[in-house]
């Protein structure tokens, strides 16, 4: 029955995919190929073999293969940078008392927020978890998602934060997709640590993280840096333990206030900071410094009716990549479609067109440490790109709310086909 069929019996890509064009600025060609260039992508053996314009495609490829391009734009495969797909119910019900009045931060010091989700996700299985969490995934890898980030945190306590870790290793299986995992055991105090934060924190740095990084569970760390969640000394011990650990490490860093947490970051190499809605100068500069990536989540501003745009143009003058993810999840950002938050990011955020396609790809892959095999069509890298079926690149942020039929190699495989 299952959608992973579809990638179980999915056809090679290998051969000359032509009649195609290239988005500007998200491949790497020996030749000169402007967005209206016809353009060639050569697959052998699952991984790119050549990209380039149609005239200079060498002589020695001219037997393969052929599948046509249909004249569609070509992009990488998308990367979803920042999610948390894997989680027991859903809060549609503090959607609600949002619209009614109430905010995030009310919501969750009155018990409700982060921690009822923690408390679905503790009753869920393994099982029911994959099985809710497998439609979400089908959807965003529908658009062209590639790569994904799936972080824990809704267990906050060792055999839940396991649970969630080992379904996102078994998504990535089962759906022929990248899943990069991060640990988010510092996500909010479970309420049974209510007024003993340290110990918590002992606990997630001294014990959950060595366990899970020993089962090869955790591919990054994350804390969330708030004032409902975790201090600036309390992140700093988290990462200090990655550090131990070898493991890199990204943050949820100036959400809802300045804490200086992207600065913290940066001192230990953060691959990416997140939200950013109040990134100070100072950690503008720091993330320069450390090459962060800033992932920015308009799902979550716009679903919390924030005001607070993040600092986009000091970002882009101190040449600080920024990344745009949906920051799936069930309390502030809902969303299934990483094309959205391209538009939303555009609109909301003020990011040109190529920022916001470099940001669901490039930027995307490096937040992940991925850079070197997704987010650009280039030789030698496992195929994973899109057809899309539109005339300019700027209409894949300019349309919203649809789904471009798009063709698209992941893995190798030919997995979805434009109708
Ligand atoms: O990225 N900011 C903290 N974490 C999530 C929200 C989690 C939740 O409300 O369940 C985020 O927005
Ligand atoms: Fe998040």
């Amino acid at each position: 029955m299952s959608v992973h069929h579809a990638f179980d019996n999915a056809p090679s890509a290998d051969g000359c995919w032509h009649n195609l064009r290239l988005a500007p600025d998200l491949f790497a060609s020996d030749h000169g190929v402007g967005e209206d260039t016809p353009a060639c992508i050569v697959v052998r053996d699952g991984r790119i073999d050549w990209v380039g314009p149609r005239q200079a495609l060498p002589a020695l490829h001219a037997g393969l293969p052929r599948h046509d391009g249909r004249g569609m734009l070509a992009t990488p495969g998308l990367v979803d940078c920042h999610t948390h797909l894997v989680y027991g119910g859903q809060r549609a019900g503090e959607f609600a008392m949002r619209l009614a009045g109430a905010s995030y931060e009310e919501v969750a010091r009155a018990g409700g927020g982060i921690v009822s989700s923690v408390r679905a996700t503790r009753e869920a299985s393994e099982d029911e978890l994959f099985a809710q969490a497998a439609p979400r995934l089908a959807q965003l890898l529908d658009e062209g998602v590639c790569a994904i980030e799936i972080k824990s945190g809704y267990g906050l306590a060792l055999e839940h934060e396991r649970k969630q870790l080992r379904v996102a290793r078994r998504l990535g299986q089962a759906f022929g997709v990248t899943v990069r995992t991060t640990f988010l055991g510092a996500h909010a105090l479970p309420p049974e640590y209510a007024g003993r934060s340290q110990e918590y924190v002992d606990l997630v740095a001294g014990t959950m993280l060595p366990a899970l990084a020993a089962e090869g569970l955790v591919d990054a760390v994350d804390v969330f840096c708030e004032r409902i969640a975790f201090s600036l000394a309390e992140t700093e011990q988290v990462f200090q333990a990655a550090q131990r650990l070898g493991l890199p490490v990204k943050l949820h860093a100036e959400q809802l206030s300045n804490m200086e947490g992207a600065a913290l970051a940066a001192r230990y190499g953060a691959l990416s900071c997140d939200h950013i809605e109040h990134l100070s100068e100072t950690g503008i500069q720091a993330m320069r410094g450390a090459g962060s990536v800033a992932v920015l989540l308009p799902g979550a501003f716009y679903a919390l009716r924030d005001t607070q745009v993040p600092p986009i143009a000091a970002l882009r003058a101190a040449g600080v990549p920024m990344a745009v993810s949906t920051d799936h999840n069930p309390g502030t950002s809902p969303c299934l479609s990483l094309l959205l938050m391209a538009s939303m990011a555009c609109t909301l955020f003020r990011l040109t067109v190529p920022e916001a396609l470099a940001g669901i790809t490039r930027h995307g892959a490096r937040a992940l440490g991925l850079q070197d095999t997704h987010g650009l069509i280039a030789a030698g890298r496992p195929a994973h790109f899109v057809l899309w079926p539109v005339g300019q690149a700027a209409e894949l942020a300019y349309w919203f709310g649809s789904r471009p039929g798009c063709t698209i190699v992941r893995q190798g495989r030919v997995v979805r086909r434009a109708p």
